[in-house]
């Protein structure tokens, strides 16, 4: 039984993938292979996030409030697509072995700060609100049952 409410629970995951992610900066130009470890790491676990909340919070908040379309979802949603297309970008340098991608990890990293803080501090927190124990253990239990090829892709979609 997870005993977390939703904004701690999502809020330490954004920490520690922010957490691969910086390994994987400060490693790129010293250890390639344990950068890449970290880069992977960062890149499924960010899938999974994502798909956690499109997927199972993201339709609870729209059912609980009615707001769908024009709703904070539906912005996040929309930010979702631009963080995974510049995670993209930087993937592709890493399939290269290319250390030389600042400028997109930059690009990246701005977009998911201010997405994370946005959640951190409005979407989830609401979320906590609108949804009662029982419902909160439901989304623990679908998280915990997500099967892994919904995330654990890389290049064009195969699974390694
Ligand atoms: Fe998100
Ligand atoms: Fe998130």
């Amino acid at each position: 039984m997870n005993e977390k409410r939703i904004a701690p629970f999502y809020t330490e995951d954004h920490d520690h993938l922010d957490e691969y992610f910086k390994n994987f900066q400060s490693l790129k130009r010293k250890n390639y292979a344990e950068a890449k470890e970290n880069f992977k790491k960062f890149k499924f676990g960010l899938q999974r996030h994502i798909v956690w909340e499109e997927e199972i919070l993201f339709p609870l908040f729209e059912e609980k409030t009615g707001m769908k379309n024009g709703g904070p979802t539906e912005v996040m949603r929309q930010e979702h697509c631009q963080i995974k297309a510049l995670l993209e970008e930087v993937h592709k340098k890493v399939q290269r072995q290319d250390p030389e991608s600042d400028q997109e990890e930059q690009l990246l990293w701005d977009v998911l700060k201010q997405h994370n803080h946005k959640e951190e501090n409005i979407l989830y927190p609401a979320i906590d609100r609108f949804i009662s124990d029982e419902e909160r253990q439901k989304v623990f239990g679908k998280m915990d049952a997500l099967p892994e090829h919904k995330y654990k892709t890389c290049c064009q979609g195969h699974s390694h």
